[in-house]
């Protein structure tokens, strides 16, 4: 590669150019994504097309400068054209937001920058507004000025970064000298609580095996009562708990569970309360709702997702610990070539790197910094209390509905439910189970609307989850009828690649 082709990829004079291209394909794809009427393009559904086209690309000889421009542009236009379209408001699958455009522009701006903020002066603005966000979202959740977190990448790594701080705290030579004691401590969650929980129990080296599952309750829920026992249990056979894991909510049906109960029996027995709001924790920005997260600011720490309910893109997450001093529980580690040589009193306030597992992470809270600048807080609300308000109207539509039947009344913007067609009404729960997957695959195969699926109590039912604030009943009434139209229709004997349809995705909820 000359000299003069790396001037030319640094040049601001051809970057610009290109720039106002590229906003085009952006905007294209948001316009279609709103019109098209698909959420799934085609050739996705074929994942070895997919393969052929993208190592094709990769294997072409690179680009004169001169065509440079062009085959930029043409590969953001196919990367565009066969992703899957968050931004259709048939969309209602997993719990990703759309993000606002405006936020995704920013961290355009972002990217532009590089900034890598794991010491301070790596990304000085970038940690001062990710440092005002967390204030923020403190003052949401209800925590006092001793209050503080981190941005980090993802629930599934702040749960578990929660958990090594719970577990750090719990067992104070753990991260020198590993668990190696017997009785085995203990973790403690719902039967509902999202993978990512159990799984930490085995990256902390807890073992799996000392999961302790506590049953949920009609409306599925954690059982105080249950919990209660459960703990006393533990405690008896000298069993130390590292923490007790809440959802608010839980992926399934999106259920809250009742945090000041729980909080109460964590309190008197002295164990770290863990909230999992990666989703639910978005209602907090909401007047109406937060209350459906009330005795949250007991939690010891609280994860919340930003590119769930706040409709930032892809992958921002806050983990808040109610006392600040407690995100250094998590990686006791000394890094003095990065982190300084500790005379500087406030120098760990700032250098983010001593309270996450990465080390240079992306200033990704400078798009929602930007956004709720201009914004406010209350166009989230606004966004927040629609996707919420939008799903109990599909419910109570549904309840009118001849042939399908939620599963529950939804206390978020999840709803699951079934489709029982006059044909079905007196099969086993197995046959009933297997048509929900079946039209489940059908609907992905077909690519107008996305939906997910999910397992409760072992049977398959279909799940919405209302995550853009373009969806209306309409789109949600013309998911119903086109999966009518599905399961009524004979198989053509063609076999479809499905992109996400296997089991295995299909729990991925
Ligand atoms: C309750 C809950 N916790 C954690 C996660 C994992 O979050 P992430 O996908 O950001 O890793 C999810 C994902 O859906 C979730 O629903």
């Amino acid at each position: 590669v000359s000299t003069d082709l790396i001037r030319f990829m640094h040049d601001p004079a051809a970057a610009t150019a290109l720039g106002a291209r590229l906003a085009t394909v952006m905007s294209d794809y948001w316009r279609a994504a709103q019109t098209d009427g698909f959420v799934l393009p085609p050739i996705m559904r074929d994942r070895a097309e997919m393969l052929r086209v993208a190592t094709a690309a990769l294997e072409q000889a690179p680009a004169s400068a001169s065509a440079a421009e062009d085959r930029f542009v043409a590969l953001a236009r196919t990367f565009m054209e066969q992703s899957h379209r968050l931004h259709a408001p048939q969309d209602s699958g997993h719990q990703v937001a759309p993000a606002v455009p405006w936020a995704a522009l920013m961290e355009g701006v972002v990217s532009a920058s590089s900034q890598g903020v794991a010491v301070y002066e790596m990304g000085p603005f970038a940690r001062a507004a990710e440092l005002a966000v967390i204030r923020k979202l403190c003052g949401f959740i209800g925590y006092d000025a001793r209050a503080s977190g981190i941005a980090t990448g993802g629930g599934s790594l702040a749960n578990l970064t929660a958990l090594l701080a719970a577990r750090n705290r719990a067992l104070p030579h753990a991260w020198q000298r590993g668990l190696g004691t017997a009785p085995s401590p203990v973790l403690v969650m719902s039967s509902d609580s999202h993978y990512s929980v159990a799984r930490a129990a085995g990256v902390l080296g807890l073992g799996t095996d000392s999961i302790i599952k506590i049953p949920v309750d009609g409306a599925r829920r954690m059982r105080p009562d249950a919990l209660a026992s459960a703990l006393d249990r533990a405690r008896a056979e000298g069993r130390t708990v590292i923490a007790v894991v809440a959802s608010a909510c839980a992926t399934p049906i999106g259920a809250f569970d009742p945090l000041p109960e729980i909080a109460a029996i964590t309190r008197l027995r002295g164990i770290w309360l863990h909230v999992d709001a990666a989703h639910g924790g978005g209602l907090l920005v909401s007047p109406d709702l937060r209350g459906r997260l009330a005795g949250i600011d007991q939690a010891d720490s609280v994860i919340w997702d930003a590119h769930k309910m706040l409709h930032m893109p892809a992958l921002l997450t806050f983990l808040l610990y109610r006392d600040g001093k407690d995100r250094f529980h998590a990686f006791a580690q000394d890094a003095p070539y990065v982190f300084g040589d500790g005379e500087t009193p406030d120098q760990a306030e700032w250098d983010a790197g001593l309270a996450t597992a990465e080390c240079t992470r992306k200033g990704h809270t400078v798009a929602l910094w930007a956004f709720w600048s201009t914004f406010g807080t209350a166009a989230t609300a606004a966004i927040v209390d629609h996707l919420v308000a939008t799903t109990h109207a599909f419910y109570d539509d549904m309840r009118a509905s001849p042939d399908f039947v939620p599963v529950h009344e939804p206390e978020c913007n999840i709803l699951c439910f079934r489709h029982i067609p006059e044909a079905l009404r007196s099969v086993s729960p197995e046959v009933l189970s297997r048509h929900q997957q079946t039209l489940y695959q059908k609907l992905v195969a077909d690519g107008r609307h996305f939906l997910s699926a999910t397992m409760l109590d072992g049977e398959w039912v279909l799940r919405v989850t209302v995550m853009n604030p373009l969806t209306t009943c309409t789109h949600l009434q013309a998911l119903l009828s086109r999966s009518r139209e599905l399961a009524s229709a004979k198989q053509r004997g063609r076999t479809v690649a499905l992109a996400c349809g296997t089991d295995d995705s299909v729990q991925r909820v």
